[in-house]
């Protein structure tokens, strides 16, 4: 039987192309989920009494229900009501996250928002803007700064939650070590391996963030 070492090296390619899917999916869900929640967030605040109940209905339902039935949802049931809505691994994985991100940036945004102090609004009014003009050109942009380090635990949170893909068949960092252990038994090892990897990965999301955060609170 190879030593870890040995072991490792044999594997780690594998795992690190199942790492490249966990990086893909976690970064376009992140970055379409921070539009969508954005977008959801500041229709939760609006003062049109329709759209900021859809939202918060959205919001509710989403973050109400585990994101593993979500996935099954989109990948398994979905396709029983309309064959054209028959999505590969990677597409469902990626709806999935998207709209389950959304629910909990849409919160992040809100949160955002909500903390810019009142006289921001009444100063950019007083000044001839309007709601929106507010809004858009003194709101969001605070808001925006406030959004980041939530935000950033929040792509944290996702690179782990998208090792649930692996139940529906995406080769990701976990299902390859699953396959790996299905024909090594080497369990411990690929356990760490995995474990290691989803580390590093994390703390350099957490890096990028630091980074990020830094450079953006120059101006506050
Ligand atoms: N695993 C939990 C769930 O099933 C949390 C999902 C967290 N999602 C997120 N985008 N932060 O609902």
């Amino acid at each position: 039987m190879p030593g870890f070492i040995e072991f490792s090296v044999t594997y780690l390619p594998y795992l690190l192309k199942g790492a490249l899917i966990t990086i893909e999916v976690a970064a376009v869900s992140v970055v379409l989920g921070s539009i969508l929640g954005t977008l959801i967030g500041m229709g939760r605040v609006s003062h049109i009494f329709v759209l900021s109940k859809i939202c918060q209905f959205y919001i509710w339902v989403i973050r109400g229900t585990p994101l593993l039935l979500q996935l099954f949802a989109i990948h398994f049931a979905l396709p029983t009501l309309n064959e054209a809505l028959t999505f590969p691994p990677f597409v469902s994985a990626t709806i999935a996250l998207t709209m389950n991100s959304a629910a909990y940036i849409a919160e992040i945004a809100r949160g955002a928002i909500q903390s810019i102090d009142k006289g921001q609004m009444e100063a950019s009014r007083s000044l001839g803007f309007n709601h929106r003009q507010s809004m858009r050109y003194i709101i969001v942009p605070q808001a925006f700064r406030r959004m980041l380090p939530p935000l950033g635990n929040e792509c944290i949170a996702l690179i782990k939650e998208s090792s649930l893909v692996s139940t529906i068949a995406l080769y990701d960092l976990l299902r390859t070590g699953q396959q790996i252990i299905s024909s090594t038994y080497r369990y411990i090892e690929i356990f760490t391996l995995v474990g290691v990897i989803y580390l590093i990965l994390t703390s350099i999301m957490s890096c990028i963030v630091g980074i990020i955060e830094k450079r953006v609170s120059v101006y506050e």
